[in-house]
């Protein structure tokens, strides 16, 4: 079958700013001359000691190290907010649209240069110094970005946790990383609903050295409790402190930010970014993929508790001196047209999004999308999980009225910003194709054993090099990193992503081929919700899989065998949701529940996971070999038990 085709639109290769000759010109030079292409694209931040290093990467095992830059200083929040402030100081910086559709709020580069700058004094009179840890337990107010900034500027190591992660997760990651300080806000607002932070943080502290310091930014005005000596608020201390604060100089290869990412196994790993290499790939990426010209407002609707967030709502586009737009409720309040009268209120030009919004709107219908204008639109972009062709075309053909071009755009929190996307002056599209790699990613296709497989292919999808944005290790375990990321195939990166090329080289990317299931776009491991579920006193063990979900992509399905003597009930079900809710927070809420009195294991003990999925994937016709299990038995139970009837 001949896929679809969408050419690049009239008028685009002329003026956007990268065309197709030049795609395939800027793509060979990074190729055959890394050193080369990547010292010149540098050049685009202001260095304070320039580099005299470009690329001095590894993927040796045993020996794998990533350093771009290496000998070069800057500051990451200098090059974000005070380089504008003499050609941009009134232009907006950040845009932000409140839960409640009153209330919005424009800070321009200058207000944004002063409220960094408290905001980082504030962080040193708490005796936050250049290298400790900081966790972010924020809202989407432009606080949130307000801190991550003002970290850079002093050289503190921001850890942003989600908002809707737990008390206990919220306590791992900070006890991981040895947070100093956490920064929280009294509450939340998100979709209607109020949402308890300073009370987690208070319950997370319970959990770890207690050694912490809390800052609280004051969002709704909710009575908080506030511990002496270890609570502040943050407006009492922004008082008392100067609006002057230098940027630290700080080395290209210094960290910038940790961000804890669900892996196959084990707990969250703290995935380390560092400042040269992945500001550059950050603000790069920006403005190509997004072919972002001065007057655009650019709207990503991720949170920055996502590495989405941190690269396109803030890093990136700041970087680029471009007006960012930060929302702080959901897609379907108060209505389902939210997104689009928000579109139309801001005179939205780009607008970036996740499939599983889409979808979730596109059940909605036309009509909630149709009567409103969408005339500022002009570029679509889509990311987080494959994009089906049905949601595609419903973005193209009614949110973008077959007018603006859709960047679908594959990338990974370890990647630190796009590696595969269409630039649209440059690639025609073909719905459900992440497309071609950007410059200075190489891309491959590997079968089990790690041999590249040449042509129209698929397999396991690897990248060769180093790009300048890569992550540079695991907090605190290096031999983590290789051992994730570097082991399954020696000599290159391997992404947990399988992936289709076909004839004309572009990459379908199928999903994970790990135990890493992504739901509703977030990211999670089986591992970590069945954890949870054996955390529970009634139940003995418990296996989880992902199922093809059509809001969600992947839905949760979890096999719970309880300990002897307890019953499965539908009330023993919600109360397990209820239990993973509270462990690990809403995004890790099992969808479906089997209770199974056995689950099906190799002689040696080793759950078979490949007959659990089918049987959540109800194709239980087509098991394959079930001869090497215990006890064959089990497979008939859970069969006829089966959740998921379609
Ligand atoms: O499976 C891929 C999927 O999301 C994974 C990375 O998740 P995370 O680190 O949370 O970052 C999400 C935001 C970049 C990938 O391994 N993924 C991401 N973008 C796409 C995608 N799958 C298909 N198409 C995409 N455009």
């Amino acid at each position: 079958m001949q896929d679809k085709i969408h050419p690049v639109p009239a008028g685009w290769a002329e003026s956007a700013r990268v065309d197709d000759a030049a795609y395939q010109a800027m793509y060979q030079e990074a190729l055959a001359d890394p050193n080369g292409f990547w010292g010149r694209q540098a050049a685009r931040l202001d260095w304070l000691k320039p580099f005299t290093k470009v690329k001095n990467t590894s993927y040796a095992p045993g020996a794998v190290s990533i350093k771009w830059f290496e000998d070069g200083a800057l500051n990451v929040s200098a090059n974000c907010v005070d380089r504008h402030v003499e050609a941009r100081g009134d232009k907006v910086a950040i845009l932000w649209e409140g839960d409640d559709p009153s209330e919005s709020r424009r800070i321009t580069y200058r207000e944004l240069h002063r409220e960094v700058q408290v905001f980082a004094n504030v962080l040193l009179s708490l005796g936050v110094e250049k290298g400790d840890r900081v966790t972010l337990y924020m809202p989407m107010i432009p606080e949130a970005a307000f801190a991550m900034l003002a970290c850079a500027r002093i050289g503190a190591i921001h850890s942003v946790v989600f908002g809707g992660f737990s008390p206990d997760s919220l306590a791992g990651r900070i006890s991981d990383c040895h947070s100093k300080l956490v920064i929280t806000a009294d509450e939340g607002v998100r979709g209607g609903r109020k949402v308890p932070l300073k009370h987690n943080t208070d319950l997370a502290l319970t959990k770890t050295i207690g050694e912490e310091k809390v800052l609280v930014v004051r969002r709704t005005g909710a009575e908080v409790a506030m511990h002496a000596g270890r609570d502040f608020w943050y407006h009492e201390v922004a008082a008392t402190v100067s609006e002057v604060c230098p940027p630290a100089e700080m080395n290209a290869e210094d960290p910038l930010f940790i961000l804890y990412t669900s892996g196959s196994t084990g707990r969250p790993k703290g995935v380390l970014h560092t400042s040269g290499g992945y500001l550059l790939w950050a603000s790069l990426t920006h403005e190509l993929v997004f072919d972002l010209k001065e007057d655009d407002v650019f709207w990503c609707t991720a949170d920055v508790g996502w590495v989405t967030g941190h690269s396109y709502i803030v890093y990136g586009p700041l970087a680029n001196g471009a007006t960012t737009v930060m929302f702080e409720g959901v897609p379907n309040y108060p209505s389902v047209s939210r997104c689009w009268e928000v579109i139309d209120k801001h005179a939205i030009t780009i607008f970036y999004t996740a499939p599983t919004a889409l979808r979730a709107l596109m059940q909605a219908g036309d009509e909630p999308v149709k009567k409103t204008s969408r005339a500022s639109l002009r570029l679509l972009g889509s990311v987080g999980e494959p994009i089906n062709p049905e949601a595609w075309e419903w973005y193209w053909r009614v949110v973008g009225e077959g007018r603006c071009p859709i960047v679908d755009t594959w990338w990974q929190t370890e990647t630190g910003g796009i590696l595969i996307s269409p630039l649209p002056g440059a690639t025609d599209l073909k719905p459900g194709s992440a497309t071609r790699p950007f410059f200075g990613v190489q891309p491959a296709i590997v079968d089990g054993e790690g041999n590249i497989l040449e042509g129209a292919t698929e397999g396991n999808l690897v990248l060769l090099d180093s790009w300048p944005g890569q992550m540079r290790t695991v907090y605190g375990d290096h031999e983590r990193f290789e051992q994730t990321y570097f082991s399954t195939y020696k000599n290159m990166y391997f992404t947990g992503d399988g992936c289709r090329r076909d004839a004309d080289g572009y990459y379908w990317i199928t999903g994970r081929v790990d135990d890493v299931i992504n739901v509703s776009g977030h990211r999670m491991g089986t591992a970590e919700v069945e954890s949870a579920l054996v955390s529970h006193p009634k139940v003995s063990e418990a296996a989880v899989v992902g199922y093809p979900h059509d809001i969600k992509g992947q839905g949760i399905y979890a096999y719970v065998t309880l300990m002897k003597g307890e019953a499965g009930s539908d009330a023993l079900k919600k109360e397990l949701v209820g239990w993973v809710r509270a462990e690990i927070g809403p995004i890790a809420s099992p969808d479906l529940i089997q209770f199974a009195p056995g689950l099906p294991k190799t002689r040696s003990g080793k759950i078979m996971r490949r007959i659990l999925r089918k049987i959540a994937e109800d194709e239980y016709g087509s098991l394959g070999d079930t001869s090497t299990l215990a006890d064959p038995a089990v497979v008939d139970d859970l069969v006829a038990n089966r959740q998921n009837r379609k």
